[in-house]
């Protein structure tokens, strides 16, 4: 590598889950607190930082075409392509191999080390390539700048990593072991994310509801306790957590959802599939009949909770009883919203070595079949709350004039029209569904 001028300016572009665009923020952060200035719209970065997902093998495929597109559509003065640092799962899992298939990369930082990106771009900018993927003990978290940014819906990591392996995932490994981080460094950073405008704070962690820590009085509690905090800051109006995993659910948690007026009735909890011969074999370590115990117990506690899923479709030795039970499943369960997958073979994981895979067209036939299933559901869900009144925070403008895009206490997207502004609580009449959002009539302006 040459050296070149250290970088300017610089763009974050970020793939995968929610995590991710935590993370991206705080890079984003970091590297302005360094001097360095975000590259306005449409304008070249002198840095690209991409924030990659290594979760399917498209995903992680996609890094290389972007770095080809880069490095041959960069129109810069004298043509020279910006510097590209690689971060995220990719980064941790291809390490130097991304270095051997894609030679412009400068930089590559693994998800626990990107505190360290300045000194890494400094030395990439030397000519020397920068290469970071260990997961310290000090974690980024306490290196980081302090938060003075946030939108009025903003995310906030509070545990990261896995220990659950299951056998198609490749988190475990790059994000390492389930770590909680501090009750009061997150009360803080609750704070100060209130103090930049935000209205709602999304709680993430690969295993959100795996999380603990010590309170302000030193007993243990868990998410349930970290949420009962949270909700006492006045100006902070909703709260919500992702992604919970149906092993670590506790009875506090359920019930907070009965006593938490700013707890969102809303629950994103992965099954994966609901036959039981499949969950084993994708040690998930529960079964389908415990899931829905769980659903059942959450709605007790909260009657309109909006519940939301994970699935993969073609796992290897998945037979056609065993898909028409995750169906089975998605019907008595009632979906509100939920994502679904093929099964991508994962290097590195046990189920990349299962003999008996699914073939493709059925994979494809199946995906079908369950996201139709899911799309009934999802319509259903929004057609039943029609008529109901209730907050929305407005998130952006939509696409018509006049009209704007906000989130109804079950996550739904509603569109409506009339004066409001970005970081308002409106109130809103849900008038008419849509396959993926809801037509709402503004009935009163800044309830909060
Ligand atoms: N920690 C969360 C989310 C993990 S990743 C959980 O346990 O549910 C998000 C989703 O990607 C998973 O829930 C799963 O549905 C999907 N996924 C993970 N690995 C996959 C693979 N190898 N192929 C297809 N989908 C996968
Ligand atoms: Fe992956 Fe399973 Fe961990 Fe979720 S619980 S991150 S699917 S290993
Ligand atoms: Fe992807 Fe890593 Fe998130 S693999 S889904 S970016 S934890």
């Amino acid at each position: 590598m040459r050296s070149v001028p250290t970088p300017r300016t610089f763009r974050v572009r970020n793939f995968g889950c929610q995590m991710n665009v935590y993370d991206g923020e705080r890079m984003a952060e970091l590297l302005a607190a360094r001097g360095l200035e975000a590259a306005a719209d449409g304008d070249e970065a002198d840095l690209v930082v991409l924030n990659t997902c290594h979760i399917r093998e498209k995903a992680a495929e996609k890094v290389y075409s972007d770095i080809g597109r880069l490095v041959k559509g960069s129109g810069r003065d004298g043509g020279s392509p910006p510097m590209i640092a690689v971060a995220g799962c990719v980064a941790q899992a291809e390490a130097e191999e991304i270095f051997a298939r894609a030679p412009a990369v400068g930089v590559v930082v693994g998800p626990q080390a990107y505190h360290r990106l300045p000194a890494l771009i400094e030395q990439a900018a030397r000519g020397v390539r920068a290469l970071d993927t260990e997961m310290p003990e000090d974690t980024k978290f306490a290196a980081l700048p302090r938060r003075r940014r946030a939108s009025p819906s903003a995310f906030l990591t509070v545990q990261e990593g896995c220990d659950k392996f299951c056998t198609y995932c490749v988190v475990p490994y790059t994000r390492g072991a389930e770590i909680s981080r501090p009750f009061k460094d997150l009360v803080d950073e609750a704070h100060k994310l209130v103090e930049a405008g935000a209205r709602e704070i999304t709680l993430l962690g690969q295993n959100v509801n795996a999380w603990t820590g010590e309170d302000e009085t030193g007993h243990l509690v868990g998410l349930d306790g970290l949420i009962r905090t949270l909700a006492k800051l006045p100006d902070l109006q909703r709260i919500r957590y992702t992604t919970s995993h149906p092993n670590d659910v506790t009875e506090a948690l359920i019930a907070a959802h009965g006593e938490v007026d700013k707890l969102m009735p809303y629950l994103h909890l992965p099954v994966q599939s609901g036959s039981d011969r499949v969950l084993k074999a994708m040690n998930r370590s529960h079964d389908a009949e415990g899931y829905l115990r769980l659903i059942e117990r959450f709605r007790d506690s909260r009657p309109d909770i909006a519940v939301s899923g994970d699935f993969i479709v073609g796992f290897p030795g998945e037979s056609e009883p065993d898909f028409m039970a995750t169906l089975k499943l998605v019907d008595a369960v009632g979906y509100a919203h939920a994502f679904s997958f093929k099964y991508s073979p994962r290097p590195g994981t046990p189920a990349a070595a299962m003999t008996d895979p699914v073939a493709r067209e059925v994979m494809d036939e199946r995906l079908q079949r369950l996201q139709a299933a899911l799309g009934r559901h999802q319509f259903a869900f929004n057609e039943q709350s029609i008529g109901r009144r209730c907050p929305v925070l407005v998130e952006r403008r939509g696409k018509r004039a006049g009209q704007w895009l906000g989130k109804s206490p079950w996550l739904q997207s509603v569109l409506f029209v009339g004066d409001a502004a970005i970081g308002d609580i409106v109130k809103v009449e849900l008038a008419e569904a849509g396959p993926n959002s809801v037509q709402g009539q503004l009935l009163e302006r800044a309830l909060a």
